[in-house]
């Protein structure tokens, strides 16, 4: 059989490319969309990071769950930081979650509370993730709206303790292949990838209907 973090990889390909090539994320990619679109988007991943990592703490030391759980990868404060230069100060006031996005938190929660290997699969759509086609988002915005490079407004993007993304990404798969779990818990974990990806394109649904192109 295949190495686990290929098995994982392959299973969700099909949602990878529909996630993007979703209506907003082309158009956010395509330079086509105002920051006030990519300031919603931020403020929506901030429900999505509060959900991963304040509950981070208590995974920390189980079996499955726990190898994953690494400072390095905490993502809220880049977040924050990044609301802050987009919204002003007062971000928090203004936070509002669309009906998909809490959606998705919620499931991340439940799967934290109840199901730490379906925690893991929401952990690697995300981080592995935001590794990869994140530093390719990082770039648009930069030269969309002219954020200072890797500076506010596209920390959520910069994993400044983690130099060599690449070699990260390989620890990372290697963390996959020794999941402390059996062949039907993977093909559970392997589902519960395709169900983040799929809560994730809902919420680029919901952002394409809130900001539609003007033809
Ligand atoms: C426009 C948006 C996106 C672009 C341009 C993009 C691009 C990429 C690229 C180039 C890779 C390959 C990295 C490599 O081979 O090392 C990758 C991997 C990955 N992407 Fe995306 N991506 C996007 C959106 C997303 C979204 C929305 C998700 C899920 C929330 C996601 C999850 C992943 C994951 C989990 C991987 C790692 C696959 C693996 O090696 O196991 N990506 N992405």
């Amino acid at each position: 059989m295949d190495s686990f973090s290929a098995l994982i990889r392959t299973a969700s390909h099909e949602q990878h490319v529909e996630a993007e090539t979703s209506t907003f994320m082309s158009d956010l990619l395509g330079g086509r969309l105002g920051m006030a679109a990519y300031a919603r988007y931020t403020e929506q991943l901030w429900f999505v990071y509060a959900a991963l990592e304040s509950t981070a703490e208590h995974l920390a030391t189980h079996p499955v769950a726990g190898p994953f759980i690494r400072p390095e990868l905490l993502r809220l404060p880049a977040l924050e930081r990044d609301l802050a230069h987009l919204r002003g100060a007062d971000w928090r006031s203004g936070l509002s979650a669309l009906p998909a996005t809490r959606a998705y938190a919620d499931r991340i929660r439940q799967c934290a509370e109840r199901w730490p290997g379906g925690y893991v699969a929401h952990h690697y759509t995300r981080y592995l993730g935001d590794l990869s086609g994140g530093q390719i988002i990082r770039d648009r915005a930069e030269k969309t709206w002219g954020f200072a490079k890797k500076g506010d407004g596209v920390r959520f993007y910069v994993f400044e303790q983690i130099p060599n993304p690449a070699a990260f990404k390989r620890g990372y798969r290697e963390l996959l292949d020794g999941v402390a779990a059996d062949d039907l818990e993977k093909q559970r974990i392997v589902t519960e990838c395709k169900t983040a990806f799929a809560l994730n394109t809902g919420v680029f649904r919901a952002l394409g209907e809130e900001f539609p192109l003007s033809a």
